[in-house]
């Protein structure tokens, strides 16, 4: 949620900065705005609305060469999307530049202060404060100091509340650019000479894969001759902790694609694979990436709670099914939103598990850290190395989905439900409600699932003519699953909600005749999960008669079914096969028509597939 890039080197801080700009354009798009120091001052050019919008700003009004600089890309919390509210904020008297992701909570007392003063807003956010602290602390730290921006920022910081990362420049520190991040996310990268900051390493993917994770409550400070300092807001300095990004730039590039929504579904093979891989010793035993647990702290389970949100939180309700069957230990699924206001009764036998694609997802960071408190264990599944989520849980096991550019989540989605089934077994292992060569059994099944889901892929053309015949002129479409199709159902409604901004609700097959079947009209389209006729048989029966009563009350069903399963087929008005899999594991194929459905109906009404209005991809505010 907004983007952030900061930059000192020997290139143009505009190019460097525009093109880190565009690559985290999905964190947010009502805004975007660019600062670069030049001949002792401040230039800044900022726009509202997308990318495109500053970019031809930049084309009427160019800005000077400059060597250091910083930009931002804005989803909205405080003050509507206007040039006015665009980032960065400028203080008073011009000097100090602010790009801002977060919230500061106390900024209405900041800003009546600085009001009395007599300094006059520019804008509606809770940013700009920010800029006219810094500017008066900067001139209260002594000229000499060793680096008085540095110095200035930290001061500032020690006085805010709330989460916020802050990029920050000062007119007379042309080779000086600040970061500072409490409980929203900051990396820098250690170019040749050059030194970047972002809110996360796709800013500078394209220059250097040297980083350096920054902790809570630190402050950064890139300097063309002294590089990278990093400072707690206590002002100690801090070991710097350097890692290599594993992709590169092309990872994060369109591939041919038209959105990268469609190239990231086209990944899903590859990420089931690589999510697999490695993962497994020869006694069943899953390699976490980073464990402060041991076998016995998995015994001692006694009780899972999954929290997560949006996509991440149906991966978990898939989990849940499997979770339970194959290790007999009681699992809720939480949204990450609520879990901490209902009072959840958790102790040191309770494993929560937080299931988070970017890691910084606030409402789940805040959730695991109640968790935490209560002396639970906290297990992520991730997708980002070095996030937040990661760093502060007891063991981490990253989903190897590589970076995710488009706003609605596919292949995380996937690789989470891999990677939740892996610890699913680890743990039936480590407890023996499993045997080895049951473990084995399941493992090689989910080793053929990048196979199932490449022939999905391969048979997704009537799907498309689909979506654009039968669905992008409907006012509303339902989802029905049972069993882990259920939660499918869910993904897929939320996928049509979030690209074609339709009316989509998935529910429970069972749960339809209670209420929901009054929805149903003449042509109202219905899409069905249907679970394998080979898997437990009342399931797929029950599905099929829950087909028979939409389809009495006028509903055009579109039903997923299995390769061969032609009971199905005499109450489908469409049918989209899947191959045959075992139940548990259908998910990993059933989900991926819905999610070629919802990006073809949005592409059909000319809608942003990978930049859905008011969504953003990293939620960092609660
Ligand atoms: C946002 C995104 C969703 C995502 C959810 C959880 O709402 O738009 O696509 O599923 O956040 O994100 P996380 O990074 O925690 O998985």
């Amino acid at each position: 949620m907004c983007g952030i890039v900061g930059y000192v080197g020997n290139r143009q801080a505009q190019d460097v900065v525009m093109e880190g700009l565009r690559r985290l354009e999905y964190r947010g798009y009502d805004s975007a705005g660019i600062a670069v120091v030049s001949g002792g001052a401040l230039h800044v050019r900022k726009k509202s609305g997308k990318l495109a919008n500053l970019t031809a700003l930049l084309g009427d009004e160019p800005l000077p060469e400059a060597t250091s600089g910083m930009g931002h890309t804005r989803w909205a919390t405080h003050g509507p999307p206007n040039d006015r509210n665009a980032h960065p904020h400028v203080s008073y008297v011009g000097k100090v530049a602010v790009v801002h992701n977060g919230i500061i909570e106390n900024f209405a007392a900041l800003r009546a202060g600085l009001e009395e003063r007599g300094i006059e807003m520019g804008s509606d956010t809770d940013t700009e404060v920010v800029a006219h602290l810094v500017q008066d602390a900067f001139e209260t730290v002594p000229a000499d100091s060793a680096s008085r921006l540095r110095e200035a920022v930290r001061a500032v910081c020690n006085q805010l509340e709330g989460a916020f990362t802050l990029v920050i420049c000062h007119a007379d520190e042309p080779d000086t650019v600040i970061g500072a991040r409490r409980n929203s996310p900051l990396v820098a990268g250690l170019g040749d000479g050059e030194y970047f900051l972002g809110s996360d390493v796709s800013a500078f993917i394209a220059h250097t894969r040297e980083a350096i994770e920054l902790g809570q409550d630190q402050i950064c400070e890139i300097n063309r001759d002294r590089g990278v300092t990093v400072v707690g807001f206590d002002g100690v300095e801090a070991q710097l902790s350097h890692y290599t990004i594993d992709w590169d730039d092309a990872a994060a590039e369109k591939g041919g694609y038209d959105w990268f929504m469609l190239k990231e579904i086209a990944e899903q093979p590859a990420v089931v694979a690589d999510t697999l891989r490695g993962r497994l010793t020869e006694s069943g035993q899953i390699v976490l990436d980073e464990v402060r647990l041991s076998d016995q702290d998995f015994r001692d389970v006694t009780k899972i709670f999954i929290i997560a949100c949006g996509t991440s939180s149906y991966a978990g309700m898939i989990a849940k099914y499997a979770i339970e069957h194959w290790t007999r230990i009681p699992c809720e699924v939480e949204l990450a939103s609520e879990f901490r206001y209902r009072d959840p009764v958790l102790d040191r036998s309770t494993l929560v598990i937080a299931i988070s694609q970017s890691g910084e997802t606030m409402d789940t960071l805040m959730a695991l850290r109640h968790a935490k408190a209560q002396h639970a264990r906290i297990l992520a599944i991730c997708n980002t190395i070095g996030s937040t989520i990661p760093r502060e849980s007891d063991a981490v096991l990253y989903t190897r989905a590589g970076v995710e550019i488009a706003v609605a989540s596919t292949k995380a989605f996937l690789a989470q439900i891999v990677a939740c089934y892996l610890i699913a077994l680890h743990l039936a292992s480590v407890r023996g409600t499993k045997w080895g060569d049951e473990v084995a059994v399941v493992v090689d099944q989910l080793r053929s699932m990048p196979e199932a889901v490449d022939r999905v892929l391969d048979t997704m053309e009537p799907v498309r003519e689909l979506a654009r015949a039968e669905l992008a002129d409907q006012s509303q479409v339902l989802f029905l699953g049972r069993h882990v199709g259920f939660p499918v159902a869910l993904e897929g409604a939320l996928k049509l909600k979030e690209l074609a901004y339709m009316h989509a609700e998935g529910f429970a097959a069972g749960e339809l005749k209670h209420g929901p079947i009054a929805l149903i009209s003449d042509g109202t389209p219905v899409i069905v999960v249907c679970p394998s006729p080979r898997g437990r048989d009342s399931l797929h029966g029950k599905v099929i008669s829950n087909i028979q009563e939409v389809r009495a009350r006028g509903a055009k069903t579109i039903v997923i079914a299995e390769e061969g399963d032609e009971e199905v087929t005499p109450f489908a008005d469409h049918v989209i096969r899947v191959p045959s899999c075992p139940t548990l594991l259908a998910p990993l194929v059933t989900a991926v028509p819905l999610q070629v459905l919802a990006c073809e109906v949005a592409a059909a009404k000319g809608l942003d597939v990978d930049q859905p209005r008011n969504l953003a991809k990293s939620v960092t505010v609660e």
